[in-house]
């Protein structure tokens, strides 16, 4: 393996472990029955979208990307990000955060996920 393929994979690592902390703080609201958006959701997105944009360049690979595909996933980030946003100042207007806003959230992360592993 060369340098930059091992490089690539490291990003691919940072870019799951920012898919694990947006998803996983998400899982813990449906589990506590809380249903709010968290601080964590933030930091997860936010390292998903630049591990994910580092990687939507094509270095340290010998095939294709697919732009299709990566264009679509950083649509859906964008709307997550919005969501987490408005959610937050619903928040703190209304003291909730409305269910379609919330399950949104981690449904399109799910989407993000399924599109990165199924679309090839
Ligand atoms: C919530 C947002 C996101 C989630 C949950 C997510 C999820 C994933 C997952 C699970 C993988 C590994 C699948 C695989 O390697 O086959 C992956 C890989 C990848 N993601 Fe994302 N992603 C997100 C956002 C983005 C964004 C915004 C971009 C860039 C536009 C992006 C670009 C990529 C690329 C290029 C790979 C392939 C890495 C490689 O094999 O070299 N991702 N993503």
């Amino acid at each position: 393996m060369t340098c930059m393929e091992i490089l690539r994979h490291v990003v691919v690592l940072i870019h799951l472990v920012g898919f694990a902390i947006l998803f996983g703080a998400w899982v813990v609201e449906v589990a506590n029955r809380r249903h709010r958006v968290t601080p964590l959701m933030n930091i997860g997105l936010g390292i998903a979208a630049v591990a994910g944009l580092i990687l939507a360049a094509p270095w340290g690979i010998s095939y294709d990307l697919n732009y299709v595909k990566l264009g679509v996933k950083f649509v859906i980030v964008i709307v997550i990000g919005a969501l987490l946003g408005i959610g937050v100042g619903r928040e703190r207007k209304t003291g909730s955060v409305p269910p379609g806003i919330f399950w949104s959230v981690g449904i399109l992360t799910l989407v993000n996920a399924g599109i990165a592993v199924i679309w090839r």
